[in-house]
């Protein structure tokens, strides 16, 4: 693999070093438009909100902003990317989970945007500070069942730390009704890497009639029905794309099917993806910087645990490529120069023969990679390059000595 986006990879890690994250612009903005006009199809009331703790950079989020997505965050500092970005309050889902007081007096200083809390008790922290109920809140419910590409990325069920037991849901919403609210949402994230859209309608199914069940008794029309993220992409080769029609439309007949049963009328129906949109676009541009014949052969190169996170926390998979192809494969291990043997980042796969100074590039990095990215072992931060038609340009510096020396320098 030797281009991104018709920009030779050479060229990029001559110009801004390595290991360098890359976004491809007009992928990315495929993903929404591919996802959009599947929803726009089945079901027109829809908004789709780029999570922003998949990837935090400013200009991928101005990109998704021109392409009409709205964004979610979870975070202090993720609202404020998004205003830097241009989005405004109604345009922000904040998700927040285990809620600081900090966070919620943060939150409550910004105006319009959609407040989703993880509990109830977040809910009693939020009226302390705020002294008035929020005109609109929705929580977060656990519906009991979850399921994600594996363990780690799933978020929902009886082992989850996220959301309301759906048994419970009921008393909060029952309770945040007394104390004033009037208008009301409701919101799910089950898991993350999904590749079967039946599983979306299932689970669709579920919080419709948990929502139905908590509803009916209070006389709550929800404004919103949020069913969260977690649309998957192949990180294998034999692996099947998310056939995003299908899962749109039978996401679409089931929401609606069940909003005509329950007198919801047309609320909105919200998602929040963030890998779908980001992770194929993304790309990780790393340099061999040593080659050892041990028990098994092991290529190191300079990006590593601490520059994408992914294999060593959860055991992930992400496909690595050479930029010249032509000499012999052979099975290795790619590894990094982090002192940790979990510092793996592929197990014995075929490449073509590496040597000090060669290119690989790891793909479906645009997700979850930069931004879980450490400074472990004093190992800078890397910098990342958007690229599209043959063009590129730096949109987050590298990290330097000097930062660190700064920052140590008290
Ligand atoms: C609350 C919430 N919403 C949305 C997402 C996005 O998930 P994904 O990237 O799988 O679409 C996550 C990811 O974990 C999440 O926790």
């Amino acid at each position: 693999m030797n281009t991104i986006a018709q920009v030779d990879i050479k060229e990029l890690a001559n110009e801004y070093g390595t290991p360098l994250y890359v976004y491809d612009e007009q992928k990315l903005t495929a993903n929404y438009h591919r996802l959009k006009s599947a929803l726009d199809k089945y079901y027109k009331k829809n908004s789709i909100h780029f999570t922003i703790k998949a990837n935090n950079n400013i200009s991928v989020l101005k990109a998704f902003r021109n392409a009409g997505s709205k964004v979610e965050a979870t975070s202090p500092i993720e609202i404020l990317l998004a205003e830097s970005a241009g989005f405004s309050g109604d345009e922000i889902f904040y998700n927040g989970n285990y809620e600081s007081r900090e966070d919620l007096e943060f939150i409550t200083s910004r105006k319009d945007i959609k407040i989703n809390l993880d509990d109830y008790s977040s809910f009693e922290r939020l009226l302390e500070i705020s002294k008035t109920a929020p005109e609109r809140i929705s929580f977060r419910i656990n519906p009991g069942i979850g399921r994600g590409g594996f363990e780690g990325i799933t978020t929902a069920g009886s082992d989850a730390k996220f959301g309301i037991p759906y048994e419970m849901a009921h008393d909060a919403y029952q309770k945040a009704k007394e104390s004033g609210v009037k208008r009301f949402g409701i919101h799910m994230m089950t898991g993350s890497n999904n590749l079967e859209p039946y599983y979306f309608a299932e689970a669709v199914d579920k919080l419709m009639m948990i929502a139905h069940d908590i509803f009916s008794g209070l006389d709550i029309i929800p404004e919103f029905v949020n069913i969260g993220g977690g649309f998957g992409v192949p990180y294998y080769d034999d692996e099947p794309e998310l056939d995003v029609d299908l899962m749109a439309k039978l996401i679409a007949e089931i929401f609606s099917e069940r909003c005509h049963k329950y007198g919801f009328g047309s609320p909105e129906l919200i998602l929040e993806p963030g890998r779908y949109l980001i992770a194929n676009a993304g790309y990780l541009i790393s340099q061999v910087t040593g080659v050892k014949d041990g028990y098994r052969k092991f290529v190191g190169i300079d990006a590593g645990m601490g520059t994408i996170a992914r294999p060593s926390l959860y055991g992930a998979f992400h496909r690595v490529k050479a930029y010249d192809n032509s000499n012999p494969e052979e099975k290795v291990n790619i590894c990094g120069q982090y002192c940790e043997n979990s510092d793996i980042l592929a197990k014995g796969i075929l490449l073509p023969q590496l040597a000090e100074g060669n290119l690989v590039t790891i793909l479906d990095a645009g997700a979850y990679c930069y931004v879980m990215a450490s400074s472990y072992n004093s190992r800078p931060i890397p910098a990342e390059v958007m690229v599209w038609d043959g063009e590129h340009k730096l949109i987050r510096r590298r990290e330097t000595m000097d930062d660190y020396m700064n920052l140590y320098n008290f």
